[in-house]
């Protein structure tokens, strides 16, 4: 049998089928093309402003000088021990904030050297085992050496190394402060 033009085969008789008009289509389909086309607009412009920007961003910050390097009293020569470790903060003030905590060592043959107590995984503070010269991250249990080489757990690099020197009756360390 032949289907009569305007009949949903297999549906109700009344059902009719209304093609849409594509030149007048119905508010709702408009108003959708209209939205999709100003997201595509927004994201469009939103990535050739940050291709336009990145350049700008990597400049400013190649052209961001480092903190000059200084040298601070870190702790009175006589109260440094012949051989042995001291953990140390510095202060900017007495009794503020401490804006830096080194460790500063002495060898058996005398020479001094100075290690930051950040750890170089996630920047806890260190502490010195003295019965097995190494430091210990009470964090996440990384371990360094006693020259504050990383030889376990998850820190990836050593622990940085100060440049120290002697000035008067001071050991000195050199750090790059933060700005006050
Ligand atoms: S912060 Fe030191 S091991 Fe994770």
């Amino acid at each position: 049998m032949k289907e009569k033009s305007g009949e949903v085969p297999n549906g109700r008789a009344d059902e009719k089928v209304r093609p849409i008009d594509l030149a007048n289509p119905p508010d709702t389909a408009l108003s959708l093309r209209r939205d999709f086309l100003k997201m595509g607009i927004l994201g469009l412009s939103g990535i050739i402003s940050t291709m336009a920007l990145y350049p700008l961003i990597k400049l400013a910050k190649a052209k961001t000088p480092p903190r000059p390097l200084k040298f601070v009293d870190a702790l009175l020569i006589s109260e440094m021990p012949e051989v042995g470790v001291k953990k140390i903060a510095l202060y900017e003030t007495p009794g503020g904030r401490a804006y830096a905590r080194v460790f500063i060592k002495r060898s058996p043959d005398g020479r001094l050297t100075a290690l930051s107590a950040v750890c170089s995984h996630l920047g806890c503070i260190v502490n010195y085992d003295r019965l097995k010269d190494r430091f210990v991250c009470p964090c996440h249990g990384g371990i360094y050496d006693g020259n504050g080489k990383n030889i376990a757990g998850p820190p990836p690099a050593p622990l940085k190394n100060l440049p120290v020197r002697i000035s008067g009756a001071y050991i000195q360390v050199g750090i790059r402060k933060p700005p006050v």
